[in-house]
């Protein structure tokens, strides 16, 4: 966040000395003060704007003959009503006077309250499921609610055999085991992802064998094709930041080459391609709930199976391998894996709810593709018709070809308007226990990467944050526009 001393302009310099000190707070404004630090007036990139066209000034115009002498300001004392009573669309930045007039503070719209890149929502019946819980002494992993989460998750999804664990990380290793995958396969997986989904097929004791993805930014096909050898077991697409892979394709090369499909819905939940949900095309797909997930249930996980036989045996492995029948007798070397009762409470309170959640996610991506649409400088996060995107994170990248800002500038930008957003996952391929397991080169992977950013996707998100978020994002590109006179 910009401190005071970074919005004031010394009112002897010119255009170009005012116009350093607006793009370096990222406010696309700031306070022109005499030596005795009274505030003089106010400068914002659009008088700017309007004095270069319509007045024919340039950046070596004294900065007194642009400024707006008259301006809102409050006295240091004002109370946090008065203030936000003023602060609108138009009066963005009000400086704070003391007795002599001089500025000793200043208020915006987002120095008061910071954007979160994702935070939950947890306003249903959460907290009293949960006291539910510690009021009966059911906080393990035993107890209804686990098997009420389970149940809710498969009915949504038409999936029966659903087993809740306690992430999303475990979900993945689990998965991989009850399907057989160990030493001596090869398991392709995406460049871009998130790290938990490699390292579970090495928990596994299997080969992963990384893969570039394509313009959807998911896996590439084509390159899965390429990847295929004799020890090729199972393929793991992952639904990235809520956008589906090509399932169609992926279960066509499945199937042509007797694969199995593990999916990595923890992006996806409620994402579809051509009206089909994600998680339901794969022999299993695996959920994360952590605190940033479409549905969270603080840590936790969960996987579907398509075959009974495959989901009884996780069951067994998830609870240390332990015989259903006979107790205390152990067939396999097992895990704890379990969700306990105090998580699965937040999931089934998530879920009855989860009509309105997807719904809202929707609308931030609809209204982040609207607000956006006209910036050259960013390019939007992939679409098609075929596709429900739910947008786990409102992801896009930005276009080298039409700015010199570098993505994490742009980051630090957005962080002093109090707006926090964030970096694309590193590509796997670059990363100390990964490289032995690239093959080839991953350009698509290494551009979205470098240019790609997350904005704030809350499902509590208000349409008016949305507006800041974009208007602070413009705004960084219109200052450096002007920079260039
Ligand atoms: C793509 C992907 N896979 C797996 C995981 C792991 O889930 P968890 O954090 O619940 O272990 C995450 C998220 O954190 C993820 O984004």
């Amino acid at each position: 966040m910009p401190e005071l001393k970074d919005m004031l302009i010394p009112v002897e310099g010119n255009i170009r000395d005012a116009l350093t000190i607006i793009d370096a707070n990222a406010q696309g404004t700031g306070f022109v003060v005499n030596e005795d630090a009274q505030v003089l007036g106010l400068l914002t990139d659009g008088d700017i704007r309007r004095a270069f066209i319509n007045h024919g000034k340039d950046l070596k115009t004294p900065i007194a003959e642009v400024m707006q002498s008259q301006f809102t300001s409050l006295p240091m004392t004002a109370t946090p009503e008065q203030i936000n009573g003023l602060l609108s669309d138009r009066i963005r930045h009000i400086p704070l006077l003391d007795e002599a007039g001089k500025v000793v503070d200043f208020a915006s719209r987002t120095r008061t309250r910071r954007i979160p890149i994702m935070e939950p929502l947890l306003g249903g019946n959460e907290l009293a499921y949960v006291s539910e819980c510690v009021r009966t002494n059911w906080i393990s992993s035993q107890g209804r609610f686990v098997r009420d989460f389970e149940r809710m998750m498969g009915e949504f999804h038409g999936m029966p055999h659903a087993l809740a664990v306690s992430n999303g990380t475990v979900a993945l290793h689990l998965a991989l085991d009850a399907l057989g995958v160990g030493e001596g396969d090869e398991v392709i997986v995406p460049d871009l992802t998130f790290a938990a989904s490699i390292n579970s097929i090495i928990y596994a004791g299997a080969t992963p064998v990384i893969v570039d993805v394509d313009d959807t930014w998911s896996i590439s096909t084509e390159a899965i094709r390429a990847a295929i050898t004799p020890h090729t077991k199972a393929i793991m697409p992952v639904h990235l930041y809520g956008y589906p892979c090509d399932m169609i394709d992926i279960q066509a090369i499945a199937k042509e080459f007797n694969l199995l499909v593990i999916e990595d819905n923890a992006e996806g939940l409620g994402t579809t391609l051509n009206g089909q949900l994600t998680a339901t095309f794969g022999d299993a797909a695996t959920f994360s709930f952590f605190g940033n997930k479409t549905v969270t249930t603080g840590e936790g996980g969960m996987i579907f199976f398509k075959d009974k036989k495959h989901y009884e045996h996780a069951a067994v492995l998830r609870d240390h391998g332990m015989s259903k029948t006979k107790k205390y007798w152990h067939n396999y070397v097992g895990y704890n894996y379990r969700m306990t009762n105090l998580q699965a409470a937040i999931g089934v309170a998530q879920m009855e709810r989860i009509d309105d959640i997807l719904h809202k996610k929707c609308t931030i991506g609809k209204v982040y593709n609207d607000l956006l649409a006209d910036v050259e400088e960013l390019i939007l996060p992939p679409n098609s018709s075929e596709v429900r995107n739910t947008y786990w994170l409102y992801t896009l990248l930005v276009n080298d070809k039409k700015t010199n800002l570098s993505r994490d500038e742009i980051i630090k930008k957005l962080l002093q308007n109090g707006i926090e957003a964030r970096p694309v996952f590193f590509p796997l391929h670059v990363m100390p226990p990964y490289v032995n397991f690239a093959k080839g080169e991953y350009p698509n992977t290494d551009y979205i990467s470098r240019q790609g950013l997350s904005l704030p996707s809350s499902v509590g998100l208000t349409e008016v944050q949305q507006e800041d978020v974009c208007r602070a994002l413009k705004g960084v590109f219109k200052v450096r526009e002007l920079m260039k006179g």
